[in-house]
């Protein structure tokens, strides 16, 4: 039973419980413009025109059925980035970037008096060979009295990219956290900006051959930020077993490998699971011989997969207390050498292309 403060739209709602996602939702049928209100409408959209074409942020002109009338060069360009231009309406446009709760609500809010006609929300989208774009959306009546009822006759949509703005708020305070990590940890000097750009280059090698369905502009962008985080979990290890001379007894060891554990604890509030992925797995190997679940092959998370082989490279190129640093030929060999068995031999054999990439990456961020 509809409760009793519901409007009466939810009848009108039904399509929407069968939007496929990875379709484009098909146009709200929502109230046309009375035929005797077209020349109110055309003034409208006149006027709004010459508001809005100087606009730097996309804004659309809509009419009744959100089909538009009008939009500016941003809005079209931002459709285009995302395969989504030349479609007559809003919905058909960026439907397939709304979740049904979200594409609901829309439907409800601009056909709602006591919501002003309006909605508000936040948009994301996205396609493979694009950075995504978060969008603040605002849909909003313009001059309801222009009609005799007071019901709106057009609508002004308006997306502003909050990408930047979200995501520098986000990587600040996990930069930070990242920041006193690294002041517990033993890992030295530039290891893990070097491990960001080798765990970047191999992700977009893998995006560029086409094969990695998963891999898309923003995966190889994230990943970028994201690797750098994997020992993130260390930050729970104490001192005298992360900083102890010689080998590690088997509770020390075993304290030791719970850094996997704490770092996905960690990096759980992240909103890209990436993050979580990559500090829980990169330990793991291919073989099911790693920790600390003895995941085996692609139940490895890719990301995880990726890093593993960024991190161990490094590490192998690094001089440490116990070891000279290996050259670049040494490292690869031993690399390669542990493709099945320690990496994915997918990823071992794009390093096998790559490699001399991840040499230039250490040679331009030698540690001081
Ligand atoms: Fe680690
Ligand atoms: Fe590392």
């Amino acid at each position: 039973m509809r409760p009793r403060d519901e409007p009466e739209l939810l009848e009108e709602l039904e399509p929407v419980e069968s939007l496929d996602q990875s379709e484009p939702a098909p146009p709200i049928e929502l109230e046309a413009p009375a035929p005797a209100n077209a020349g109110t409408l055309k003034r409208i959209v006149k006027d709004l025109v010459s508001s809005y074409s100087l606009v730097p942020i996309p804004v659309a002109i809509l009419d009744g059925s959100l089909s538009f009338l009008y939009m500016n060069q941003p809005f079209e360009r931002l459709l285009e980035s995302f395969h989504a231009s030349g479609k007559p309406t809003l919905i058909g446009a960026i439907g397939r970037f709304l979740d049904q709760a979200h594409a609901r609500d829309l439907y409800m809010a601009i056909k709602d008096p006591r919501r002003g006609y309006s909605w508000h929300g936040q948009i994301r989208l996205k396609a493979k060979d694009s950075s995504s774009v978060l969008a603040k959306t605002t849909i909003m009546p313009f001059r309801p009295d222009a009609a005799s009822d007071g019901r709106p006759m057009a609508w002004v949509a308006f997306l502003d990219d909050v990408t930047e703005e979200r995501n520098a708020l986000i990587r600040g305070l996990f930069s930070s956290l990242l920041e006193a990590s690294k002041l517990k940890d033993n890992d030295t000097g530039r290891h893990i900006e070097r491990v960001n750009l080798y765990a970047e280059r191999l992700a977009e090698a893998l995006y560029e051959s086409g094969q990695w369905p998963e891999v898309d502009v923003d995966f190889v962008e994230n990943i970028g930020f994201l690797a750098a985080m994997h020992d993130v979990g260390k930050i729970g290890t104490p001192d005298d077993i992360l900083n102890k001379k010689g080998p590690l007894d088997e509770f020390e060891w075993n304290i030791m490998k719970e850094h996997t554990i704490n770092g996905a604890f960690i990096l759980s509030s992240y909103p890209n699971p990436m993050a979580k992925q990559i500090a829980q797995s990169h330990h793991e190997w291919w073989n099911g011989t790693g920790y600390p679940y003895n995941l085996v092959g692609s139940m490895i998370p890719l990301p995880a997969r990726i890093v593993a082989l960024a991190d161990v490279y490094d590490a192998l190129r690094m001089r440490r207390s116990y070891k000279l640093p290996f050259d670049h030929a040494r490292a690869s060999l031993l690399i390669v050498a542990d493709g099945g068995k320690h990496f994915d031999p997918d990823i071992v054999e794009v390093f096998k292309r790559i490699g001399h990439d991840f040499d230039a990456i250490f040679n331009d961020n030698v540690d001081a």
